[in-house]
Order: structure tokens, then C-alpha cells, then sequence
């Protein structure tokens, strides 16, 4: 990997801090952090944590998740197939923090693991064999949990000062799950250093042109949900056609896979059609809501 400079501190749920801001992290730097682990990966079945079966099928309860996953049988196909989803406790630590403290990001962090699963499900062919990349799902913005909350549960537009430490999430959740996981390469680590990136390289924290097709699902079910969700930032959030219509164009500018944007789309639409064999719309379906505030950075205070 290419040198980066970490500009948070990386602390683990645990309160153990792995690498102090301002680290470069190198190779080697992961390399003697994996050897520095000498303690074995447990893993447990996901929904057999607390209340998170229970609370994922309430937040898919409402608009848009309940057309997307409208067809009981194929629902309760995608929840028997999580009941064989483990993940290791520090990622179930990570989302027992923040149902308690930003509820946002917890709901955020369990739509997007569903909405992953079924378009995974849906364009990746073999993927029921390959049960354990799912946990890249609930594990994307694992290194939210460095980001300070006041950070994260700001209520007005972040600064650019700021929203330059929220993008260190990415590297950090990189760091953590390498670490955890004994693994710089396995699935969950990369689509954590990788889902903020473009398909034409105009994303962070690297620049690269990503292209693994799970971080591509990963990546537009991320945006598509940020789009829609309520934030506290934010008085409006963007409707579900605008939200589309947004991702349709990121496709057109060749910034999203336009496969996984179409399977969108597809389970949008009441009549299910093949993704495969429809061409994405140029037409507007809506427009951004004004006040949204999606993207918009203030200038940092000067003192
Ligand atoms: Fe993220
Ligand atoms: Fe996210």
C-alpha cells in the first residue's frame, strides 16, 4: 500500500490506542501491528447480538426499504441467510456504541449491510459461498468509532476541517479490521479503506480508481442510504426519486457502477425487472432538495 498519513488517532472499541495521529501508515507499520496480535479471532453469529435482528427488520419497515424489500419470502430468504453471518465481537462492540450514542450511524451502518446482501446476492454470482465477505457489510465505517462524536453528531454543515477528519474513517477502519482480522487483504479491510473512492478515482482517502465489485456495491448502497437518511445536520433529506436520479448520474460520469446502480433501481420498482436488461434513464425523475446540505462543507473558523 501506498504511505499514508493517518491525521486521527486509531483507538479500538476497547479504548486501546493502536496508532497515534500522525502515523504513516506503511506496509511494515500493518505488518507489525498484525504481529503485535497475539490474541485469536472469536466470531459470533450477528443476530444473535442484543436487539439487532429486531432493529434491522423495523428500520426496513419504512420508506424506501419496505419496496425494496417487499417480497416476504425473498426478505425472509436474506434474513435466514445473515443468521449465518459471524462477525468478531469488536465489530458488534462497534455497533452496540453507536445505537448508544448516534443512532444515525447505527441504523446507517445495519441498512447498508442488508441492502449489500441482497444486491450482492443479486449481481455477484457464488456469493452465498463466500458467507464470510458479508461482514464487509456492517464493518464499512468501522473507524467511525475514531471520529469524535460531537464530530459525528454535529447538528449544522460540518467544516473542512472536519470533514478532513471524518474521511480519516476510511484508514482507520483499514487499520482496525487489518489488525483484528491478522489480514491487510481480506474483503472487510479493503472495502473499509476503499468504499469513499470512485470508479474514476475522484474519491478518497487514495485517489485510486476502485474496483472490486464488492466495494462497488458496498460503495453506492452507502451513498444511496446517506442520501435518504435523516441527519441531524440536515432539515431535508433527499426523496427516494432524487436519490436515484443522483446515483443515475454518478453512473453517467462513470463515478459508480452502473450494474449495481440499475439493480437499485430494479428493486425499486414494484414489477421487479431484470437489471440486466434495462438502460439507465437520462429523463429527471426529481431533483435535490433544497437544504440538504448533502456535501456542503463551511469554511473553518478562523481565530
Ligand atoms: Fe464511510
Ligand atoms: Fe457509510
Amino acid at each position: 500500500m501506498r504511505k499514508f498519513k493517518i491525521g486521527i488517532p486509531v483507538i479500538t472499541p476497547d479504548g486501546k490506542e493502536l496508532l497515534p495521529a500522525g502515523t504513516v501508515v506503511t506496509g511494515e507499520v500493518i505488518k507489525d501491528l498484525i504481529a503485535s496480535n497475539n490474541r485469536s479471532v472469536k466470531t459470533y453469529p450477528i443476530f444473535d447480538h442484543v436487539s439487532l435482528k429486531k432493529d434491522l427488520r423495523e428500520f426496513l419497515s419504512t420508506p424506501p426499504y419496505n419496496t425494496i424489500f417487499s417480497d416476504k419470502g425473498e426478505a425472509e430468504d436474506l434474513f435466514t441467510f445473515i443468521d449465518d453471518i459471524k462477525v468478531i465481537e469488536p465489530i458488534l462492540q462497534f455497533m452496540d456504541y453507536f445505537k448508544e450514542n448516534d443512532f444515525y450511524t447505527y441504523r446507517h451502518i445495519l441498512v447498508v449491510f442488508a441492502l449489500t446482501t441482497m444486491l450482492s446476492r443479486l449481481i455477484l454470482p457464488g456469493y452465498e459461498k463466500r458467507l464470510h465477505d458479508s461482514i464487509a457489510g456492517p464493518a464499512h465505517d468501522f473507524g467511525k468509532i475514531c471520529i469524535p462524536l460531537e464530530i459525528m453528531k454535529k447538528s449544522t454543515p460540518l467544516t473542512r476541517g472536519e470533514f478532513r477528519c471524518v474521511r480519516h474513517h476510511t484508514l482507520a477502519g483499514y487499520v482496525l479490521l487489518s489488525y483484528y482480522l491478522k489480514d491487510s487483504k481480506n474483503i472487510a479491510s479493503v472495502v473499509a479503506r476503499d468504499h469513499h473512492e470512485k470508479l474514476d478515482g475522484t474519491g478518497y482517502p487514495r485517489g485510486i480508481q476502485r474496483i472490486h465489485p464488492m466495494v462497488e456495491i458496498i460503495a453506492v448502497s452507502d451513498i444511496y442510504d446517506a442520501l435518504i437518511a435523516d441527519r441531524p445536520y440536515r432539515p431535508v433529506s433527499y426523496d427516494n426519486r432524487s436519490a436515484l436520479e443522483e446515483l443515475t448520474e454518478m453512473a453517467e460520469a462513470g463515478k459508480a457502477s452502473s450494474n449495481v446502480v440499475r439493480a437499485l433501481i430494479a428493486r425499486n420498482r414494484g414489477n421487479r425487472p431484470d437489471h440486466r436488461k434495462f438502460h439507465l434513464s437520462l429523463a429527471k425523475r426529481g431533483k435535490a432538495p433544497e437544504n440538504n446540505n448533502y456535501g456542503i462543507r463551511k469554511e473553518d473558523k478562523k481565530d
